[in-house]
Protein backbone atom coordinates (compact mmCIF):
# COMPACT_ATOMS: atom_id res chain seq x y z
CA UNK A 1 0.00 0.00 0.00
CA UNK A 2 1.42 3.57 -0.93
CA UNK A 3 0.14 6.76 1.06
CA UNK A 4 0.82 10.31 0.40
CA UNK A 5 0.71 13.22 2.35
CA UNK A 6 -0.21 17.01 1.87
CA UNK A 7 0.92 19.19 4.50
CA UNK A 8 -0.71 23.27 5.19
CA UNK A 9 -0.14 25.62 7.51
CA UNK A 10 2.73 26.32 9.67
CA UNK A 11 5.99 23.87 10.73
CA UNK A 12 3.77 22.27 13.50
CA UNK A 13 1.58 20.56 10.89
CA UNK A 14 5.34 20.19 8.61
CA UNK A 15 6.40 18.14 12.02
CA UNK A 16 2.80 16.46 12.54
CA UNK A 17 3.07 15.19 8.88
CA UNK A 18 6.65 13.87 9.63
CA UNK A 19 5.04 11.74 12.56
CA UNK A 20 2.10 10.25 10.26
CA UNK A 21 5.00 9.23 7.82
CA UNK A 22 7.51 7.41 10.12
CA UNK A 23 4.23 6.04 11.82
CA UNK A 24 2.90 4.58 8.16
CA UNK A 25 6.40 3.38 7.47
CA UNK A 26 6.34 1.91 10.49
CA UNK A 27 2.84 0.08 9.62
CA UNK A 28 4.76 -0.86 5.60
CA UNK A 29 2.83 1.42 3.73
CA UNK A 30 5.09 3.17 1.63
CA UNK A 31 5.35 6.86 0.80
CA UNK A 32 4.27 7.67 -2.84
CA UNK A 33 2.93 10.14 -5.21
CA UNK A 34 -0.72 11.70 -4.96
CA UNK A 35 -1.60 9.95 -8.12
CA UNK A 36 -0.71 6.20 -7.20
CA UNK A 37 -1.51 6.67 -3.86
CA UNK A 38 -3.87 4.31 -1.74
CA UNK A 39 -4.36 6.61 1.20
CA UNK A 40 -3.97 10.09 1.03
CA UNK A 41 -3.24 12.19 4.61
CA UNK A 42 -4.35 15.89 4.70
CA UNK A 43 -2.52 17.69 7.37
CA UNK A 44 -4.92 20.57 7.68
CA UNK A 45 -4.70 24.39 8.61
CA UNK A 46 -7.86 26.53 9.77
CA UNK A 47 -6.06 29.64 10.99
CA UNK A 48 -7.79 31.23 7.89
CA UNK A 49 -10.65 30.50 5.74
CA UNK A 50 -8.29 30.73 2.34
CA UNK A 51 -6.41 28.24 4.43
CA UNK A 52 -9.38 25.10 4.93
CA UNK A 53 -10.80 25.81 1.68
CA UNK A 54 -7.66 24.66 0.14
CA UNK A 55 -8.06 21.52 2.05
CA UNK A 56 -11.67 21.58 1.06
CA UNK A 57 -11.63 21.93 -3.24
CA UNK A 58 -8.12 19.38 -2.85
CA UNK A 59 -10.75 16.88 -1.22
CA UNK A 60 -13.75 17.33 -3.48
CA UNK A 61 -11.33 16.83 -6.21
CA UNK A 62 -10.38 13.48 -5.16
CA UNK A 63 -13.38 12.37 -4.15
CA UNK A 64 -14.59 12.93 -7.82
CA UNK A 65 -12.11 10.01 -8.61
CA UNK A 66 -13.11 6.65 -10.51
CA UNK A 67 -10.48 4.77 -8.40
CA UNK A 68 -10.87 6.96 -5.25
CA UNK A 69 -8.32 6.72 -2.28
CA UNK A 70 -8.85 7.00 1.29
CA UNK A 71 -8.86 10.03 2.65
CA UNK A 72 -7.92 10.99 6.05
CA UNK A 73 -8.44 14.90 7.32
CA UNK A 74 -5.79 15.49 10.42
CA UNK A 75 -4.33 18.22 11.65
CA UNK A 76 -6.11 21.76 12.71
CA UNK A 77 -9.78 21.58 12.31
CA UNK A 78 -12.59 23.30 14.09
CA UNK A 79 -15.02 21.05 15.64
CA UNK A 80 -17.72 22.80 13.83
CA UNK A 81 -16.17 22.19 10.32
CA UNK A 82 -16.27 18.62 11.08
CA UNK A 83 -19.74 18.02 10.59
CA UNK A 84 -19.20 19.62 6.98
CA UNK A 85 -15.96 17.87 6.03
CA UNK A 86 -17.85 14.53 6.90
CA UNK A 87 -18.91 14.43 3.50
CA UNK A 88 -16.13 14.92 2.05
CA UNK A 89 -13.07 12.58 3.74
CA UNK A 90 -13.27 9.28 4.89
CA UNK A 91 -11.93 10.10 8.04
CA UNK A 92 -11.27 12.81 10.25
CA UNK A 93 -8.65 11.95 13.03
CA UNK A 94 -7.48 13.18 15.96
CA UNK A 95 -3.26 14.23 15.14
CA UNK A 96 -2.85 13.25 19.00
CA UNK A 97 -4.04 9.97 18.82
CA UNK A 98 -1.98 8.97 15.78
CA UNK A 99 -0.98 5.63 17.33
CA UNK A 100 -4.19 4.45 17.78
CA UNK A 101 -5.98 5.59 14.67
CA UNK A 102 -8.86 3.05 13.54
CA UNK A 103 -8.04 2.06 10.33
CA UNK A 104 -7.43 -1.69 9.19
CA UNK A 105 -3.91 -1.10 7.99
CA UNK A 106 -2.26 0.41 11.22
CA UNK A 107 -1.83 -1.63 13.58
CA UNK A 108 -2.76 0.23 17.23
CA UNK A 109 0.37 0.91 19.20
CA UNK A 110 1.49 0.87 22.67
CA UNK A 111 3.26 4.28 21.96
CA UNK A 112 2.31 7.63 22.99
CA UNK A 113 2.31 10.29 20.05
CA UNK A 114 5.59 11.67 21.03
CA UNK A 115 7.28 8.35 21.22
CA UNK A 116 6.89 8.49 17.44
CA UNK A 117 10.43 8.82 15.97
CA UNK A 118 9.64 11.18 12.63
CA UNK A 119 10.76 10.71 9.47
CA UNK A 120 13.04 13.95 8.91
CA UNK A 121 14.28 15.49 6.37
CA UNK A 122 17.82 15.52 7.23
CA UNK A 123 18.78 18.83 7.42
CA UNK A 124 16.20 20.59 9.49
CA UNK A 125 14.43 18.67 12.11
CA UNK A 126 11.60 20.07 13.79
CA UNK A 127 11.07 19.55 17.41
CA UNK A 128 7.61 20.70 18.95
CA UNK A 129 8.13 21.32 22.77
CA UNK A 130 4.57 22.27 23.79
CA UNK A 131 1.59 22.22 21.69
CA UNK A 132 -1.68 24.49 22.15
CA UNK A 133 -2.03 27.66 23.53
CA UNK A 134 -3.94 29.34 26.18
CA UNK A 135 -3.54 32.92 25.09
CA UNK A 136 -6.74 33.18 23.20
CA UNK A 137 -6.53 36.07 20.75
CA UNK A 138 -9.89 36.89 19.72
CA UNK A 139 -9.38 36.02 16.30
CA UNK A 140 -7.27 32.79 16.39
CA UNK A 141 -8.12 28.84 16.19
CA UNK A 142 -5.30 27.93 17.67
CA UNK A 143 -6.90 27.27 20.70
CA UNK A 144 -9.73 25.66 19.96
CA UNK A 145 -7.78 23.30 17.14
CA UNK A 146 -4.66 22.43 19.80
CA UNK A 147 -6.09 23.00 22.72
CA UNK A 148 -4.49 23.81 26.18
CA UNK A 149 -0.96 24.13 26.05
CA UNK A 150 0.97 21.22 26.89
CA UNK A 151 5.13 21.24 27.09
CA UNK A 152 7.10 17.98 26.76
CA UNK A 153 9.78 17.47 29.91
CA UNK A 154 12.87 19.03 28.89
CA UNK A 155 14.86 15.38 28.92
CA UNK A 156 12.84 13.95 26.44
CA UNK A 157 13.22 17.34 24.00
CA UNK A 158 17.29 17.00 24.74
CA UNK A 159 17.08 13.58 23.70
CA UNK A 160 15.48 14.55 20.55
CA UNK A 161 18.05 16.79 19.64
CA UNK A 162 20.43 14.88 20.30
CA UNK A 163 19.08 12.13 18.25
CA UNK A 164 18.63 14.63 14.93
CA UNK A 165 22.04 15.81 15.74
CA UNK A 166 23.36 12.06 15.22
CA UNK A 167 21.07 11.85 12.20
CA UNK A 168 23.24 14.46 10.78
CA UNK A 169 20.45 17.44 10.99
CA UNK A 170 22.63 20.84 10.85
CA UNK A 171 19.33 23.19 12.22
CA UNK A 172 17.29 22.68 15.27
CA UNK A 173 14.33 24.33 14.72
CA UNK A 174 12.07 24.38 18.41
CA UNK A 175 8.75 24.79 17.56
CA UNK A 176 5.42 26.07 19.45
CA UNK A 177 2.97 28.52 19.26
CA UNK A 178 4.38 30.09 21.96
CA UNK A 179 7.34 28.91 22.50
CA UNK A 180 9.36 31.04 25.19
CA UNK A 181 5.88 30.09 27.64
CA UNK A 182 7.83 26.73 27.65
CA UNK A 183 8.23 25.65 31.39
CA UNK A 184 9.04 22.08 32.57
CA UNK A 185 12.15 21.21 34.32
CA UNK A 186 13.85 23.97 32.53
CA UNK A 187 12.47 27.50 31.26
CA UNK A 188 12.69 28.15 27.55
CA UNK A 189 16.21 30.38 27.82
CA UNK A 190 17.70 27.70 30.17
CA UNK A 191 16.29 25.18 27.07
CA UNK A 192 17.96 26.88 24.65
CA UNK A 193 21.29 27.32 26.57
CA UNK A 194 21.29 23.73 27.76
CA UNK A 195 20.74 22.50 23.71
CA UNK A 196 23.99 25.13 22.78
CA UNK A 197 26.01 22.47 24.87
CA UNK A 198 25.51 19.62 22.97
CA UNK A 199 28.24 18.33 20.43
CA UNK A 200 27.77 18.85 17.21
CA UNK A 201 27.92 21.49 14.01
CA UNK A 202 24.82 22.92 14.19
CA UNK A 203 21.95 26.00 14.45
CA UNK A 204 19.23 26.14 16.92
CA UNK A 205 16.45 28.76 15.59
CA UNK A 206 12.72 28.92 17.23
CA UNK A 207 9.49 30.06 16.58
CA UNK A 208 6.96 31.44 17.08
CA UNK A 209 7.43 33.88 20.12
CA UNK A 210 5.12 35.81 22.54
CA UNK A 211 5.77 39.59 23.19
CA UNK A 212 4.41 38.86 26.73
CA UNK A 213 6.80 35.99 27.68
CA UNK A 214 9.74 37.53 26.15
CA UNK A 215 12.69 37.20 28.89
CA UNK A 216 16.13 38.36 29.08
CA UNK A 217 17.19 35.16 29.02
CA UNK A 218 16.74 34.74 25.67
CA UNK A 219 18.17 37.60 24.72
CA UNK A 220 21.18 36.07 26.58
CA UNK A 221 21.02 32.98 25.17
CA UNK A 222 20.68 34.58 21.12
CA UNK A 223 23.87 36.92 22.50
CA UNK A 224 26.04 34.20 24.24
CA UNK A 225 25.03 30.51 23.08
CA UNK A 226 27.17 30.23 19.25
CA UNK A 227 24.97 27.46 18.06
CA UNK A 228 21.32 29.80 19.18
CA UNK A 229 21.07 31.56 16.29
CA UNK A 230 20.23 35.77 15.27
CA UNK A 231 16.94 35.24 14.25
CA UNK A 232 13.63 36.26 16.35
CA UNK A 233 10.12 35.98 14.96
CA UNK A 234 8.22 38.09 17.67
CA UNK A 235 4.46 38.33 16.06
CA UNK A 236 3.42 42.28 16.65
CA UNK A 237 0.38 41.56 14.94
CA UNK A 238 -0.62 45.25 15.02
CA UNK A 239 1.08 48.68 15.75
CA UNK A 240 -1.94 50.43 17.39
CA UNK A 241 -2.59 50.02 21.07
CA UNK A 242 -6.58 49.99 20.90
CA UNK A 243 -6.66 47.26 17.95
CA UNK A 244 -4.19 45.30 20.48
CA UNK A 245 -6.50 45.36 23.37
CA UNK A 246 -9.04 44.43 21.04
CA UNK A 247 -7.23 41.29 20.03
CA UNK A 248 -6.98 40.35 23.39
CA UNK A 249 -2.65 41.19 23.18
CA UNK A 250 -1.63 41.80 26.76
CA UNK A 251 1.16 44.53 25.55
CA UNK A 252 1.20 47.80 24.49
CA UNK A 253 3.52 49.06 21.42
CA UNK A 254 6.03 50.46 23.54
CA UNK A 255 6.51 47.25 25.56
CA UNK A 256 6.95 45.87 22.35
CA UNK A 257 9.68 48.25 20.95
CA UNK A 258 11.30 48.24 24.41
CA UNK A 259 12.44 44.74 23.90
CA UNK A 260 12.88 44.91 19.84
CA UNK A 261 15.31 47.56 20.84
CA UNK A 262 17.13 45.71 23.37
CA UNK A 263 17.25 42.84 21.26
CA UNK A 264 19.04 44.89 18.46
CA UNK A 265 21.59 46.12 20.98
CA UNK A 266 22.87 42.87 21.91
CA UNK A 267 22.61 40.82 19.63
CA UNK A 268 24.55 41.50 16.59
CA UNK A 269 22.76 41.54 13.18
CA UNK A 270 19.36 40.29 14.64
CA UNK A 271 16.95 39.38 11.50
CA UNK A 272 13.80 40.24 13.20
CA UNK A 273 10.48 39.13 11.38
CA UNK A 274 6.89 39.69 12.78
CA UNK A 275 3.22 38.19 11.89
CA UNK A 276 0.38 41.04 11.47
CA UNK A 277 -2.98 40.83 10.98
CA UNK A 278 -4.59 44.04 7.93
CA UNK A 279 -8.37 44.81 8.55
CA UNK A 280 -9.07 43.83 11.96
CA UNK A 281 -12.93 44.26 12.76
CA UNK A 282 -12.57 48.45 13.54
CA UNK A 283 -9.04 48.99 12.23
CA UNK A 284 -9.09 52.50 10.83
CA UNK A 285 -6.86 53.77 8.21
CA UNK A 286 -5.80 56.11 11.50
CA UNK A 287 -4.86 52.80 13.28
CA UNK A 288 -3.31 51.69 10.39
CA UNK A 289 -1.14 54.03 9.82
CA UNK A 290 0.09 53.28 13.49
CA UNK A 291 1.34 49.72 12.16
CA UNK A 292 2.85 51.59 9.29
CA UNK A 293 4.63 54.17 11.90
CA UNK A 294 5.79 50.96 13.80
CA UNK A 295 7.58 49.27 10.51
CA UNK A 296 9.43 52.52 10.01
CA UNK A 297 10.66 52.70 12.90
CA UNK A 298 11.44 48.65 13.63
CA UNK A 299 12.05 48.29 9.97
CA UNK A 300 11.14 44.74 10.20
CA UNK A 301 13.33 41.79 7.76
CA UNK A 302 10.23 40.11 7.45
CA UNK A 303 6.78 40.22 7.84
CA UNK A 304 4.05 37.74 7.19
CA UNK A 305 0.71 39.36 6.52
CA UNK A 306 -2.63 37.92 7.16
CA UNK A 307 -5.76 39.77 5.96
CA UNK A 308 -8.02 39.29 8.68
CA UNK A 309 -10.53 36.28 8.44
CA UNK A 310 -13.39 35.73 11.02
CA UNK A 311 -13.23 32.56 12.45
CA UNK A 312 -16.01 30.57 13.81
CA UNK A 313 -15.94 29.90 17.40
CA UNK A 314 -13.47 33.10 17.81
CA UNK A 315 -14.54 36.10 20.33
CA UNK A 316 -13.59 38.62 17.17
CA UNK A 317 -16.11 36.34 15.10
CA UNK A 318 -19.08 38.06 16.82
CA UNK A 319 -17.59 41.49 15.69
CA UNK A 320 -18.65 43.48 13.27
CA UNK A 321 -16.07 43.82 9.94
CA UNK A 322 -15.59 47.27 9.11
CA UNK A 323 -12.68 46.63 6.44
CA UNK A 324 -13.81 45.51 3.35
CA UNK A 325 -11.46 42.94 1.22
CA UNK A 326 -10.26 45.14 -1.24
CA UNK A 327 -8.82 47.72 1.25
CA UNK A 328 -7.22 44.74 3.27
CA UNK A 329 -5.52 43.76 0.10
CA UNK A 330 -4.65 47.89 -0.47
CA UNK A 331 -3.19 47.88 3.14
CA UNK A 332 -1.37 44.47 2.87
CA UNK A 333 0.45 45.80 -0.35
CA UNK A 334 1.39 49.05 1.03
CA UNK A 335 2.85 47.04 3.89
CA UNK A 336 4.44 44.56 1.25
CA UNK A 337 5.89 47.94 -0.46
CA UNK A 338 7.71 48.85 2.34
CA UNK A 339 9.08 45.92 3.27
CA UNK A 340 10.54 45.53 -0.02
CA UNK A 341 12.02 48.99 -0.29
CA UNK A 342 13.22 48.30 3.63
CA UNK A 343 14.62 45.13 2.11
CA UNK A 344 16.08 46.39 -0.85
CA UNK A 345 18.23 48.30 1.22
CA UNK A 346 19.43 46.14 3.66
CA UNK A 347 20.41 43.99 1.43
CA UNK A 348 22.77 46.32 -1.04
CA UNK A 349 24.66 46.28 2.92
CA UNK A 350 25.45 42.32 2.54
CA UNK A 351 28.03 43.26 -0.73
CA UNK A 352 31.48 41.93 -0.24
CA UNK A 353 30.41 40.35 3.01
CA UNK A 354 31.28 36.74 4.15
CA UNK A 355 28.53 34.47 4.74
CA UNK A 356 28.18 30.89 6.28
CA UNK A 357 25.00 28.97 4.66
CA UNK A 358 23.54 26.30 5.17
CA UNK A 359 22.51 24.79 2.14
CA UNK A 360 18.90 23.49 1.91
CA UNK A 361 17.98 22.96 -1.94
CA UNK A 362 17.84 24.25 -5.36
CA UNK A 363 15.85 26.02 -7.20
CA UNK A 364 14.39 26.30 -10.15
CA UNK A 365 17.32 27.88 -12.01
CA UNK A 366 19.90 25.48 -11.06
CA UNK A 367 21.12 27.61 -8.26
CA UNK A 368 22.19 26.18 -4.89
CA UNK A 369 19.97 27.95 -2.43
CA UNK A 370 20.09 28.67 1.85
CA UNK A 371 20.03 30.47 5.03
CA UNK A 372 22.13 32.12 6.87
CA UNK A 373 22.54 32.27 10.68
CA UNK A 374 20.45 34.79 10.89
CA UNK A 375 17.62 33.84 8.39
CA UNK A 376 18.79 35.67 5.31
CA UNK A 377 18.54 33.64 1.90
CA UNK A 378 21.41 33.08 -0.85
CA UNK A 379 21.79 31.49 -3.76
CA UNK A 380 24.95 30.39 -5.47
CA UNK A 381 26.24 27.99 -7.94
CA UNK A 382 27.62 24.81 -6.70
CA UNK A 383 26.93 21.02 -6.83
CA UNK A 384 23.96 19.43 -5.31
CA UNK A 385 25.88 17.32 -3.24
CA UNK A 386 26.33 20.27 -0.69
CA UNK A 387 22.84 20.41 -0.03
CA UNK A 388 22.32 19.55 3.63
CA UNK A 389 26.12 21.37 4.85
CA UNK A 390 27.40 24.72 5.50
CA UNK A 391 29.44 26.38 2.81
CA UNK A 392 31.30 30.14 2.98
CA UNK A 393 29.82 32.23 0.59
CA UNK A 394 31.10 35.29 -0.54
CA UNK A 395 27.59 38.35 -1.85
CA UNK A 396 28.09 39.83 -4.67
CA UNK A 397 24.65 40.58 -6.11
CA UNK A 398 21.01 40.89 -4.39
CA UNK A 399 17.51 40.89 -4.95
CA UNK A 400 14.45 42.19 -3.62
CA UNK A 401 14.13 39.01 -1.21
CA UNK A 402 17.60 37.55 -0.86
CA UNK A 403 21.40 37.74 -1.53
CA UNK A 404 23.56 35.91 -4.36
CA UNK A 405 26.98 35.31 -4.08
CA UNK A 406 30.08 32.76 -5.10
CA UNK A 407 31.13 30.07 -3.00
CA UNK A 408 34.77 29.97 -1.41
CA UNK A 409 35.28 27.18 0.59
N1 LIG B 1 1.36 31.80 18.09
C1 LIG B 1 1.78 32.75 17.18
C2 LIG B 1 1.13 32.69 15.80
C3 LIG B 1 0.16 31.63 15.46
S1 LIG B 1 -0.85 31.78 14.07
C4 LIG B 1 1.56 34.11 17.78
O1 LIG B 1 0.87 34.26 18.73
O2 LIG B 1 2.05 35.06 17.29
C5 LIG B 1 0.14 32.55 12.86
C6 LIG B 1 -0.35 33.90 12.43
O3 LIG B 1 -1.53 33.81 11.70
C7 LIG B 1 -0.66 34.84 13.55
O4 LIG B 1 0.48 35.42 14.08
C8 LIG B 1 -1.57 35.83 12.89
O5 LIG B 1 -0.85 36.93 12.36
C9 LIG B 1 -2.21 35.05 11.76
N2 LIG B 1 -3.64 34.83 12.04
C10 LIG B 1 -4.16 34.11 13.04
N3 LIG B 1 -5.52 34.15 13.00
C11 LIG B 1 -5.84 34.92 11.92
C12 LIG B 1 -7.09 35.34 11.37
N4 LIG B 1 -8.24 34.98 11.90
N5 LIG B 1 -7.05 36.11 10.25
C13 LIG B 1 -5.87 36.48 9.71
N6 LIG B 1 -4.67 36.12 10.20
C14 LIG B 1 -4.65 35.35 11.30
FE1 LIG C 1 -3.20 32.20 18.30
FE2 LIG C 1 -2.67 34.14 19.99
FE3 LIG C 1 -2.13 31.65 20.68
FE4 LIG C 1 -0.70 32.85 18.83
S1 LIG C 1 -0.80 33.45 20.98
S2 LIG C 1 -1.54 30.78 18.71
S3 LIG C 1 -2.18 34.11 17.78
S4 LIG C 1 -4.17 32.50 20.34
FE1 LIG D 1 -2.58 26.55 11.07
FE2 LIG D 1 -2.68 24.91 13.07
FE3 LIG D 1 -0.42 26.06 12.46
S1 LIG D 1 -4.26 26.33 12.51
S2 LIG D 1 -1.02 28.01 11.57
S3 LIG D 1 -1.50 24.67 11.20
S4 LIG D 1 -1.17 25.58 14.49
Amino acid sequence: MKYHIITYGCQMNESDSERVSSFFQENGLLEGDEEEADVIIFTACSIRQSAIDRVIARGKEIKKKKEKPVTILTGCVLEEDKKSLSSIFDYILDINDLPHWPLPFLSKSSKQYFEIVPKRNGISAYISIMTGCDNFCTYCVVPYTRGRVSCRPTKEVLKEVEEAVEEGHKEIWFLGQNVNAYKEELTFGELLKETNKIKGDFWIRFTSSHPNDFTDDMIEAMKNCKKVTNYLNLPVQSGNDEILKKMNRPYNISEYKKIITKVKEEVPDVFISTDIIVGFPGETEKHFRSTLNLFNEILFDMIYIGKYSPRKQTVAYKMKETVSPSEKKRREKVLNELLKESNLEKNKQYIGKKLKVLVTNSNSKGLLVGKTKNYKSVSFKGSKKLIGSFVDVKINDYSLWGLKGTKIS
